[in-house]
């Protein structure tokens, strides 16, 4: 199944969407909300928008695996396997006259702080910040179009600053500011979760158009409409869609904000002069809280699916992976089956020249849950010798926002916790039907 449109989406979500009627501030408050939901808690839709009459706010939106499974009509268990069958191959997006983004145009806003309820998330951030603007472009040189999340920061009147640190958006602005030019971009807010996810996906210089990816994985077109300022086509059932240039030649101060590190990154970054704002005339405002169960569901999927897909085509047996929450995917294990020492080390050196955040990865067998911390650092703590079964590589390329790697380069660290091959090794197991009895009373009692 797929969803038209955000709203569609909420629409499905019934008691899984939590509404707020009180007043909420986008300032620090939204943000505090949204930290303090429970894991697997439900999406958050904020009715009560302080200084924002009529405006709405969701959050939390695919903090649960259960949501992200939903979101594209599949069941957690199938959701790594229908997402790799999927983008197997791309769905082209479609052009439409139909589009409620535009129901409201605002040509060349002066203020685009009192348009939209942007959120300001931790105390030292600088400003308010956009974190879910799905940010699209093409390339100068061959037209190629470029789509990501980049986060952006609201600084006063029509300016926004953009942090461009990953390709192809770097590339692009690269391109046209060596031209002396200002690279048009549209960015598209509140977005179904398909787009979402699509737009952060690995897919590399080679990969496909991430509109195509977002068309496989929702199983129908995008609906795509040109922009009204921009030569940028952008979802016509968005919520929210902001157009500009990103200015040659200028750098300014960008954050502090605190980032999906846990920790506040600072940046000289490139500048989007807004040209115009166009909306739902009753429009949904998306958050995403930084460093929240929302950011790791997301990489989850884009990032930690993805890489599985692509070790597989390298290597067999390889049962799962799974990105560890909290780390934003600087750390990931991964389930081996009859792993042998030198396929493991193999696999170690796969996962960490591929993935240019990945920074930690443990290898455990099939017999392990990856997501249940439990189970992984048992496995740590009962198969794996520090000295015998550690990978280190040195001087591996840093991730701009991981603070231990100083602005330079860093290493990275491969754990061989896979089990040897005596009986010492067999899980200790309790038998099926004693299993099933314990399961059925719990769940009988409403404790299942
Ligand atoms: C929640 C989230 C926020 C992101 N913010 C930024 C950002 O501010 N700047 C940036 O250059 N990339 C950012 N990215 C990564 C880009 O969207 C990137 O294009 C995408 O993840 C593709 O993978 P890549 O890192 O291999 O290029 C973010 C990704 C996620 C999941």
């Amino acid at each position: 199944m797929s969803y038209s449109d955000l709203r569609a989406f909420l629409a499905d979500l019934c008691n899984d969407l939590l509404t707020l009627k009180q007043p909420f501030d986008p300032k620090h408050e939204m943000a505090a909300l949204l930290r303090a939901m429970p894991a697997n808690g439900p999406a958050v839709l904020f009715e009560n928008v302080t200084g924002h009459p009529g405006a709405r706010v969701v959050g939390n939106l695919v903090a649960s695996r259960q949501r992200v499974a939903k979101a594209l009509g599949t069941s957690e268990s199938e959701l790594a396997a229908t997402y790799l069958e999927r983008t197997r191959q791309g769905i082209a997006p479609r052009q439409t006259d139909e589009a409620p983004v535009k129901e409201v145009r605002h040509i060349a806003p002066q203020d685009l702080g009192a348009l939209l309820p942007v959120l300001t998330h931790y105390a030292g951030d600088g400003g308010p910040f956009i974190t879910t603007g799905v940010v699209l472009c093409h390339d100068p040189v061959s037209g190629r179009r470029g789509m990501g999340i980049h986060r952006m920061m609201v600084k006063g009147g029509n300016r926004l600053g953009i942090l461009l640190a990953n390709p192809p958006l770097s590339q692009f602005h690269a391109a046209a500011e060596a031209a002396g030019r200002p690279l048009d971009v549209a960015v598209a807010l509140g977005v179904e979760p398909a787009l979402l996810i699509a737009a952060v996906v690995k897919s590399g210089p080679q990969g496909p158009d991430k509109m195509d990816l977002a068309g496989a994985l929702r199983g129908a077109p995008v609906e795509m409409i040109r922009a009204e300022t921009v030569a940028v086509d952008v979802p016509a059932r968005a919520e929210i869609v902001i157009e500009g240039h990103v200015l040659p030649g200028v750098r300014e101060t960008e954050g502090p904000f605190g980032e999906n590190t846990g920790y506040y990154f600072s940046n000289l970054s490139p500048v989007v002069e807004v040209t115009a704002v166009t909306h739902r005339r009753d429009f949904i405002y998306p958050a995403l809280c930084p460093w929240t169960a929302d950011v790791d569901s997301l990489l989850s999927l884009a990032a930690g699916t993805e890489l599985l897909g692509q070790l597989r085509t390298q290597m067999s047996g390889i049962a799962d992976l799974d990105l560890t929450t909290g780390t934003c995917g600087f750390t990931a294990v991964i389930a081996l089956a009859k792993a042998r020492p030198t396929e493991v080390r193999r696999l170690i050196h796969l996962a960490l020249s591929m993935d240019k955040r990945l920074k930690l990865v443990t290898v455990v067998d099939d017999d392990v849950d990856i997501r249940d911390p439990r189970e992984v650092s048992w496995a740590l703590a009962t198969r794996f010798q520090p000295d015998r079964d550690t990978v280190i590589l040195s001087g591996m390329e840093g991730y701009v926002i991981d603070p231990s790697c100083g602005g330079g380069t860093g290493s990275r660290m491969g754990m061989n916790a896979t089990r040897g091959s005596g009986p010492e090794f067999d899980k200790i197991t309790i038998p099926a039907a004693a299993a099933a009895k314990a399961r059925a009373v719990l769940a009988e009692i409403g404790q299942g």
